[in-house]
């Protein structure tokens, strides 16, 4: 059974990016399954950092092909822009190499102005969003007036789509909004050029995938944001609006549950989220802005795609084991060990405080997990530095007893710790 699939078991950037440039060098497929470029997926290679949002992770590899499935939205724009920077540094993506599924939708200027004026409009209850036109491109694909990549291939339909689309935005705009309308025509040029250069990156992946899968070939699945920012499985609406979690893989490509055999989790050693929501381990205090650093650091915690500061917490056992559950995590991947070196104490939930009773659940609903405290176990931290570390013997025993309660909290092992942003900074047991 050739399919990895790996998923984000926090809010989000938990450090996927440097994990699918570890899985890829055994892969020889990557492929995205869900989202759009509001994800950020960083890799540091020696002194070079790349920061990836909608091209797949595994493209720094060079025997990897890339797809872009059916589960994705697309700003053509941005991902032009991405393969010309990727060009740039030396990295080309040939159309031989990614393949985008003709059933993806395309994200337009029209879904990222209805994406903020939505924002503002909301005010003090808006979503945080990236602003990338995320949730109305999803949206028009589930209400059957999206605009699907495969449009491309046929630029009278597209222009076609494209007037009638940007009409539709126009309403909302302006009866709704009170914003200024976009202009249909230039955009319907933009995306007549964009086709163009598309057109080879896109057609329909079944048949190429399902020979890979017949010929064994390893298929990796690069979760993009995480399992609290899915739409059904989230704290609802202060979620993303599509499926991070692991039915996202199998729709979001295209493949049955059989060909799966490892899912993958990966969590930092503590807790972040960007945007709104509930998070109850978030520390407003000194010790979250330690867990955040400074900015100085290019790991600090600043999001990839907005530079928006994240909220920062101890490590959340309750969020973990939920993900752990809903996804069927077949091993966990630990990262940013490092950050909590120098901590005299450190902390994991290990349950909530809900009304006045012990929870060891994920409360559902937003009103109850925003008045669910956490009821830590406090753990002894260690002193040294362990960025060098690349033995799980050579850790600190703090160190590995905190994993080590992880593993036992979870019921699932933790394979590979990292200890640095850098792609040999892994600790493999
Ligand atoms: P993703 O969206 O899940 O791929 O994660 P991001 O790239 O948005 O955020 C993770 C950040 O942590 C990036 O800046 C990474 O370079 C950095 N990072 C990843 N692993 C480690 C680690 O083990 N230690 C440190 N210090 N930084 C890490
Ligand atoms: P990666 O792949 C962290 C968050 C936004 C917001 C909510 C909805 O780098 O882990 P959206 O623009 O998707 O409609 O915003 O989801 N969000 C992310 N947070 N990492 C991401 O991606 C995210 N993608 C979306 O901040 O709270
Ligand atoms: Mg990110």
């Amino acid at each position: 059974m050739p399919v990895t699939i790996l998923i984000g078991a926090q809010w989000g950037d938990e450090g996927k990016g440097r994990v699918v440039d570890w899985f890829a060098q055994q892969s020889q497929v990557v492929a995205r399954y869900a989202g759009g470029d509001n994800a950020g997926h960083t890799v540091t290679i020696a002194d070079n950092t790349f920061k990836l949002h909608i091209i797949p992770s595994g493209i720094l590899h060079e025997q990897v092909t890339c797809i872009l499935g059916q589960g994705v939205v697309l700003n053509p724009k941005r991902f032009l822009s991405e393969v010309a920077d990727l060009h740039a540094r030396g990295i080309d993506i040939a159309p031989q190499r990614l393949m985008i599924s003709d059933r993806a939708h395309l994200i337009t200027p029209g879904h990222m102005a209805l994406d903020a004026a939505s924002e503002s409009a909301l005010g003090d209850d808006a979503i945080g969003t990236t602003k990338r036109g995320i949730g109305p491109a999803y949206t028009d694909k589930v209400r059957r007036r999206g605009l699907q990549a495969g449009l491309m291939h046929t630029p009278e339909d597209l222009g076609e789509a494209i007037q009638r689309h940007i009409q539709e935005v126009n309403e909302t705009l302006v009866n709704q909004y009170g914003a200024a309308p976009l202009d249909a025509d230039k955009i319907a040029a933009e995306y007549a050029e964009y086709a163009q250069q598309l057109a080879p990156y896109i057609t329909n992946i079944a048949p190429a995938l399902l020979k890979a899968l017949r010929q064994g070939q390893r298929v990796l699945c690069e979760g993009a944001q995480g399992t609290l920012l899915d739409v059904d499985m989230g704290h609802y609406p202060f979620v993303t609006s599509s499926s991070p979690s692991v039915g996202g893989a199998l729709t979001g490509i295209g493949f049955g549950p059989t060909w799966v055999d490892r899912v993958v989790g990966v969590t930092k050693a503590f807790s972040t989220r960007v945007g709104s929501g509930p998070m109850p381990t978030e520390l407003n205090d000194a010790i979250g802005d330690r867990l955040r650093g400074t900015g100085a650091n290019p790991w600090d915690e600043y999001g990839t795609t907005t530079g928006r500061p994240r909220r920062c917490g101890w490590l959340d056992g309750v969020v973990l084991r939920y993900a752990a559950e809903v996804n069927g995590f077949t091993e966990l991947i630990l990262t940013k060990l490092d950050i909590l070196s120098g901590f005299e104490t450190l902390n994991i939930a290990v349950a909530y405080e809900l009304d006045g009773q012990r929870v060891d659940y994920l409360p559902a609903r937003v009103s109850d997990m925003e008045r669910a405290t956490p009821i830590y176990k406090t753990f002894t931290g260690w002193t040294d530095d362990i960025t060098h570390v690349r033995t799980w013997e050579a850790l600190p025993s703090a160190a590995r007893q905190y994993v080590e309660f992880i593993e036992d909290m979870i019921g699932i092992p933790v394979t590979m710790m990292s200890v640095g942003p850098e792609r040999s900074q892994m600790i493999v047991r």
